[in-house]
């Protein structure tokens, strides 16, 4: 068992899950509890480049093998070297975007699923969030708030509706680990909820299993 609770925050482009990952940051950090505030992919220096490569248009047509694995070595790195750490140390660890993310986009959004999740969960040392956060989002109305798309951002409808699906499938399979918000309801009002939620995780031993 690790000390630390692992926290998450999923859903489409431009729903806000930095915006309540960052309020969600502060609010435990002015408890008392150290807070590793991260995000995937792109947040070790070996992420920030794997992230480049996936994300950057300039690289053309990207199989999408290669793209779970770079998303999966991503992944690899981001747990060995942030969140692991942090949660052996008893941190407070809030991850923006994760394993769900893969999932949906290089998954149920394209045609590897069978194949993405085993990746994804090797990838992550099978390790599982305490809470994952999906705050939910017509596509449109969240990528509208995107000026400049990058590739997957600019991915299409179909792509995005299905990736909405995904993610409220993966949560309603598994309530007791996640918490579903209609995005858009008013940053304090979304912030107060998770707030809720999260503060049981805060004093009760939890169960994230170490790998
Ligand atoms: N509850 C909310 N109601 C209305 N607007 C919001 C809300 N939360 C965030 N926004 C606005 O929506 C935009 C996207 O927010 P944010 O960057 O937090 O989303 P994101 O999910 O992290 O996006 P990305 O997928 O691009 O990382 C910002 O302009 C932000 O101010
Ligand atoms: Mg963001």
């Amino acid at each position: 068992m690790t000390e630390g609770v692992f926290i998450v925050f999923e859903g489409g482009d431009g729903v806000g899950k930095s915006t309540q990952a960052r309020k969600l940051a502060d609010w435990i950090t002015s408890r008392g509890r150290e807070v590793v505030l991260t995000h995937e992919p792109g947040d070790t220096e070996i992420g920030a480049i794997l992230r480049d490569l996936v994300l950057n248009p300039k690289w053309g047509d990207v199989s999408p093998r290669a793209e779970a694995l770079m998303y999966a070595a991503d992944k690899a790195q981001h747990i060995h070297e942030v969140v692991l750490p942090a949660l052996r140390r008893g941190a407070v660890v809030i991850s923006d975007r994760y394993v769900d993310s893969m999932l949906a986009y290089q998954g149920a959004g394209r045609v590897l699923a069978e194949r993405v999740e085993q990746i994804a969960r090797w990838a992550t040392q099978d390790l599982l969030p305490d809470l994952t956060v999906l705050l939910d989002l017509e596509p449109d109305r969240g990528l509208a708030t995107i000026a400049e798309k990058d590739r997957v951002e600019g991915a299409g409808e179909e792509f995005h509706a299905r990736a909405r699906q995904f993610f409220l499938d993966l949560a309603a399979e598994d309530p007791e680990h996640y918490l579903v918000l209609p995005a858009r309801t008013g940053v304090n009002h979304l912030a107060g909820r998770i707030r809720e939620r999260v503060a049981p995780l805060l004093s009760a031993p939890t169960g994230t299993v170490e790998p």
